[in-house]
Parts: C-alpha cells; structure tokens; sequence
C-alpha cells in the first residue's frame, strides 16, 4: 500500500465493517460532548460518523477511496445529521468543530502532507473541543512504505495546546484486520484544547 494512495481499502472496509467499533471511541466518550460538529476523517464505511450522529453532533463525513465512499454514502447517505465529502485531506481546508476524529487514517499520508493538514486541523477545533485517532511510531513497520511517523516528543509539540486525556503508546507484534503480520507502533490519542489562558489581570507597574 503506497502512503499516499487513497484507493484500495476495499479489502479493509470488507473485513473491517462487521467488527466492533475501535475502542478508542468508548475511551474518548466522557469528552465527546455530542454538541456541535464533528468530523469523521476517513470515516471508510462510517461506523464512527453514525456513533458521533447517535451521541447528537453535526458530522462532516470525509473519505475519498471509492468504495469507501460508496459503502458510505449506502449507510449515511440519506441521513440528514451526516454530510459526505469526497476529499483528500491534504486539500481539505477543516471546518470549526468540537470534535475530530481520525480512525487509523492520518498517517497514509507522508509527512510532508500530512504537517500542514495536521496544523489546519488541531486549529480547526474549538477550546474544549476533543481530537480522537492514531498516529503511528517510528518503528511501525508501515513507515518503510512512506507512512508518517510521529517520536513522543513530536506528539508532545504537537499537542503543546492540548491536555493529553489518554496517550497510549503500544508496540507490538501483531497481524492487520487483513490477518498480514505487521509491527505496530502507534500513539492512541484522545486529547482536549484548552481554553485560551486568561487575560493577564495585573495592573501595570508604575
Ligand atoms: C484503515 S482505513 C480506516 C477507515 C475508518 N476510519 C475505520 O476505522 O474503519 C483508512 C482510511 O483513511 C482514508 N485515507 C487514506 N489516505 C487519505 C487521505 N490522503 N485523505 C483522506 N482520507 C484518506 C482511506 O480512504 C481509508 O478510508
């Protein structure tokens, strides 16, 4: 799989469909608010996009892989709380939401892609708001195919503006949704923006 490529997920949504929703989504639940907008980025066959609907946010839908976007638009298509963008992240210009969740989906882009999205997007979430998804570790074996990988600390620069609420960073070796052996190394993040700091009350020194 080219890091880049935004086609053939077919054998994935087949076999990743009937499973259970990934469990970071029960993990960020006490700061998913259900208020507000939510995007779904690479929401695949929309599993998260009807949850983040069911917990009462606005969804944005985004996904570009054809049949991604048609098994899509099959379950939320005619669901009025679920808007479909057929866009490539590196030119999608994020909304304001509350919350924006990115199921294994970030990193198929390469860094130099996915920097600048990554900017707009931490941006693009209200104080208050929640990022939910994965980035991958050096280590990942993904990362040879021109995955993006992120060390701890660029996850912590990253982040600076946020407060970490889980950060769960697993290496292991393991197989895909696919049964391919693989090493994984991946940061689950769930993180929340923080108020802008308060205005500086202190009257000024004479
Ligand atoms: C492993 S699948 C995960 C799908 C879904 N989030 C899930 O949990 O089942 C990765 C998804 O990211 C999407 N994706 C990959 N590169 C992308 C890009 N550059 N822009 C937008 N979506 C992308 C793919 O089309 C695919 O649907």
């Amino acid at each position: 799989m080219h890091s880049s490529a935004t086609t053939g997920f077919g054998p994935y949504y087949a076999a990743a469909d009937p499973k259970p929703l990934h469990p970071i989504l029960e993990s960020a639940r006490p700061w998913l608010t259900g208020k507000g907008v939510a995007l779904d980025l690479g929401a695949g066959t929309g599993k998260a996009s009807v949850f983040l609907a069911d917990l009462g946010y606005r969804v944005v839908a985004v996904e570009p892989d054809p049949d991604g976007l048609s098994r899509l638009r099959a379950r939320c298509g005619n669901d009025p709380r679920i808007t479909i963008h057929d866009v490539r992240f590196e030119d999608y210009a994020p909304p304001r939401c509350q919350a924006a969740v990115s199921i294994l989906s970030l990193f198929f882009l390469e860094r130099p892609l996915l920097d600048p999205f990554l900017l707009r997007l931490l941006e693009a979430i209200e104080p208050g708001g929640v990022f939910v998804g994965q980035l991958l570790g050096p280590n990942d074996s993904w990362v040879a195919d021109g995955c993006a990988a992120h060390t701890r600390a660029e996850v912590e620069a990253l982040f600076a503006s946020f407060d970490l609420r889980v950060w769960d960073e697993v290496e292991k070796d393991a197989v895909t949704v696919l049964g391919d052996p693989k090493h994984w190394h991946v940061h689950h993040i769930v993180a929340t923006k923080r108020q802008p700091s308060s205005v500086d009350m202190t009257p000024p020194l004479r």
